[in-house]
């Protein structure tokens, strides 16, 4: 997919708030500091589109982004931050269930995971809430520019290994780096797909 345009739409952290049109969105989700923000501005060639910061905790609301005037994009806080209150984590907890609970034109979310980690408590317990609730989501391993291609690889067998353990299928994954700008047609293709399957329903 080309990206012809994107552009910042909104900040809120009402799900009830967001944009009111039915178009197909994508949430990129994970913990603090994985490369979410990052990985929008490399998926959409734009330097300062989302904010990034080496600091965890930099996006604090659900951001929507509008691309080629037919899909959303959202940005969201990382979990997993130990240095915000608990009431701070609490009100961030709510609005981001209610954001993936009540949020009807999401079509899938990507949960983003450090391809360097073994796998974590945190994520394999959101993936579960995800599939709970009945969320198709993709994993997207990051900073993959950290890793030789061979540890790159064993990395994502041994957590694939480790998703068999509860999921029956691996769901689709995509290995990324920002930086070195790895992986892009890889998501954008997945997202431009299920946009198409997702028109061709509409029009049966
Ligand atoms: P929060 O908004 O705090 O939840 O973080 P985030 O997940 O949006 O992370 P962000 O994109 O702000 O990036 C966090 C840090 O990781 C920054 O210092 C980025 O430069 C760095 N980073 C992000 N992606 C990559 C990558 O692909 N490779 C490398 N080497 N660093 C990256
Ligand atoms: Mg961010």
């Amino acid at each position: 997919m080309k990206i012809k345009s994107a552009e910042f739409v909104m900040s809120n952290s009402d799900v009830a708030k967001c944009p009111k049109n039915r178009i197909p969105e994508y949430a990129f989700i994970g913990r603090s500091n994985v490369g979410k923000s990052s990985l929008i501005n490399m998926l959409t060639d734009r330097k300062s589109l989302a904010k990034t910061s080496g600091r965890p905790g930099k996006t604090q609301l659900i951001n929507h982004f509008i691309i080629n005037d037919n899909w959303y994009l959202v940005d969201l806080p990382g979990y997993g931050y130990a240095r915000v209150s608990k009431t701070s984590k609490k009100k961030f907890q709510k609005f981001i269930t209610n954001y993936f609970e009540q949020r009807q034109q999401l079509v899938s979310a990507f949960v983003l995971v450090d391809i360097r980690h073994k796998p974590q408590t945190i994520d394999l317990e959101f993936m579960q809430y995800l599939g709970e609730n009945g969320i198709p989501f993709g994993i997207i391993f990051t900073k993959a520019d950290k890793l030789k291609p061979n540890a790159i690889d064993n990395h994502v067998e041994d957590y694939c290994k480790e998703l068999l353990k509860t999921w029956e299928e691996v769901p689709p994954y995509f290995i990324t780096s920002s930086s070195k700008k790895i992986g892009q047609d890889d998501v954008l293709d997945f997202i431009e797909t299920t946009n198409e399957e997702i028109e061709a329903l509409k029009n049966e």
